[in-house]
C-alpha cells in the first residue's frame, strides 16, 4: 500500500486536506497516510516551520499532500515565537519555498482547465449581442527553483560584485551611483533546468493530447534567459514532431488571454512569469477555489492548492471555503502515481457537481465570505464533497 505524507499546515488547509483524503477514500484509493508537522505553530515552538522530522518523511515516502500555510512578515514573526526561543538567531522562512528547495522541486505543473456550467468562467461579448464562454483548458509549467526568485539579489552589493557586474558595458550608467543607493536582483537560468522543465511540458502536451507547448517568456528583450527558454524549446520539439511549438512574449500572452485563451495548450516560463501566467489563467476558470498545482523533483513530489490559509475563514464552524482546488490536486497526486483512472474518476464527478450547479459554495456564487452564506444558498466545505462523492 502507498504511504502519503499528509501537510495539513495552517489556517483552511486543516479544513480541506482532510475533505480531500475523505474523497480519496471514496474514489477506492488506498494508501496510509501519516500526518508531517508543518506550519506557523511549529514556527511559534520550535523556530521552524518545517521541522527536520518532516523533511525525513518526504524523503522516505517521496509523497506530500500539502494544504496551505500561513506566513508574516519578520517583525510578526519575531514577535509570535515562544518567548524561551527568542533571540536566539532564529529566522522565520517559508516552509513550502523551503521543501521546494530541499528537494529540487522544479518542475511546477498548474493546470487550468475550466469546468463546463462553473459560473466563475471566463466569458466574452460575440459581436453579435451576447456572449460566449470558450473553455479553457491549458496547463502551466513554472520553473520552480531559479530565475527571478532564485533570490540572488542585494541591497547596497558588495565591491565584488559591482566590480563583476561593471565589467558589462550596460553599467556604466550606473558608475557614478554609490552602492548604497543600488538594488540588485538577478535572473539566472540553467541550461540543465531549463531542459528539464521544457521536456516535462512536451511530456505532458504528449500524455494527455495536447496541440501545442507554447514557451511564454521575452527573448526581444531578455536576449540571454529567455532566449535560452526558445532555443531548448525549438531543440527539444523537433522530438516531437505532433506538438507545435509556439512562442509568446509574456506582456502579449497576458493581453490574449483575455481574447482568445481557449487557443492555449500547455504554456512554458520561467519561475516569475509562471508565476504571472499561471495566475492570470487561473482566474479564468474559478480563481483559488479551482486552482491545483504540483510541485516535482527527481524523487519527491508535493502537490497543494494554490491558495493560502484564508486565517478569516479559518474559525468557520461549518467551513464555508470551496475544497475543489484541493481535490483536484490531489487528482494531480493520482496522476503522478500511476492511479490516472481514479484521478478521471473523480474529476468526473466535480464537473457532474459543477454542471448540476445545486451544490456551490460561497465564492461560485459570488458573495461576499462570512456565515450569513448559507442562508443565501451556499454550501458547506463537506457538503461539496459529499456532493463529489455522491457522482462517484
Ligand atoms: P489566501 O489564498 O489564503 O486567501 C485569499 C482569499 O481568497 C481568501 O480570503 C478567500 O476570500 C479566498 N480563498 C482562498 N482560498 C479559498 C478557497 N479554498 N475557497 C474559497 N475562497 C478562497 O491568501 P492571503 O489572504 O493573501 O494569505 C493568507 C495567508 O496564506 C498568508 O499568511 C499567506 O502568507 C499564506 N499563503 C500561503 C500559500 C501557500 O500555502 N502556498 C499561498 C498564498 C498565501
Ligand atoms: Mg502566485
Amino acid at each position: 500500500m502507498r504511504t502519503i505524507v499528509s501537510l495539513p499546515g495552517d489556517g483552511i488547509g486543516k479544513t480541506v486536506l482532510p475533505e480531500s483524503i475523505r474523497l480519496l477514500e471514496a474514489a477506492g484509493f488506498e494508501a496510509e497516510y501519516i500526518h508531517g508537522d508543518i506550519g506557523w505553530e511549529f514556527w511559534q515552538k520550535e523556530g521552524n516551520a518545517l521541522p527536520q522530522r518532516t523533511i525525513d518523511l518526504l524523503e522516505k515516502h517521496k509523497i506530500g499532500l500539502f494544504g496551505a500555510i500561513t506566513s508574516k512578515p519578520k517583525d510578526d514573526a519575531a514577535a509570535e515565537l515562544d518567548p524561551s526561543l527568542r533571540d536566539k538567531g532564529y529566522v522565520y522562512f517559508s516552509p513550502i519555498v523551503g521543501l521546494r528547495q530541499h528537494f529540487n522541486l522544479d518542475i511546477c505543473i498548474r493546470p487550468c482547465k475550466a469546468f463546463k456550467g462553473n459560473p466563475l468562467n471566463f466569458i466574452r461579448k460575440d459581436g453579435k449581442g451576447g456572449f460566449e464562454e470558450p473553455l479553457v483548458d491549458s496547463v502551466i509549467f513554472r520553473q520552480n527553483t531559479e530565475g527571478m526568485y532564485g533570490g540572488i539579489e542585494w541591497t547596497n552589493p558588495p565591491k565584488q560584485v559591482r566590480d563583476a557586474f561593471e565589467t558589462h558595458p550596460k553599467m556604466r550608467k550606473f558608475k557614478e551611483i554609490p552602492s548604497e543607493e543600488l538594488a540588485i536582483s538577478t535572473r539566472i537560468v540553467s541550461l540543465k533546468a531549463t531542459e528539464r522543465i521544457i521536456r516535462s511540458a512536451f511530456n505532458y502536451a504528449k500524455k494527455f493530447g495536447y496541440k501545442s507547448v507554447t514557451i511564454c517568456e521575452k527573448p526581444n528583450v531578455l536576449r540571454e534567459t529567455s532566449g535560452m527558454y526558445l532555443q531548448v524549446g525549438k531543440r527539444i520539439q523537433k522530438e516531437y514532431p505532433e506538438i507545435a511549438l509556439w512562442d509568446t512574449n509574456i506582456d502579449a500572452q497576458m493581453m490574449w488571454l483575455t481574447k482568445n485563451p481557449e487557443n492555449y495548450g500547455v504554456i512554458v516560463a520561467e519561475n516569475m512569469f509562471g508565476d504571472i501566467i499561471s495566475d492570470g489563467f487561473a482566474g479564468l476558470v474559478g480563481g483559488l477555489g479551482f486552482a491545483c498545482s504540483a510541485n516535482i523533483g527527481d524523487e519527491v513530489a508535493v502537490f497543494e492548492p494554490t491558495h493560502g490559509s484564508a486565517p478569516k475563514y479559518e474559525e468557520l464552524n461549518p467551513s464555508i471555503v470551496n475544497p475543489i482546488a484541493m481535490f483536484l490536486s490531489a487528482c494531480m497526486m493520482l496522476d503522478h502515481i500511476g492511479e490516472n483512472d481514479k484521478a478521471q474518476k473523480i474529476r468526473k464527478a466535480i464537473a457532474e457537481v459543477i454542471e448540476e450547479g445545486k451544490t456551490k459554495t460561497y465564492d461560485m456564487m459570488k458573495l461576499r465570505g462570512g456565515p450569513d452564506v448559507f442562508d443565501k444558498g451556499a454550501c458547506t466545505t463537506q457538503e461539496m464533497t459529499d456532493a463529489v462523492i455522491s457522482k462517484l
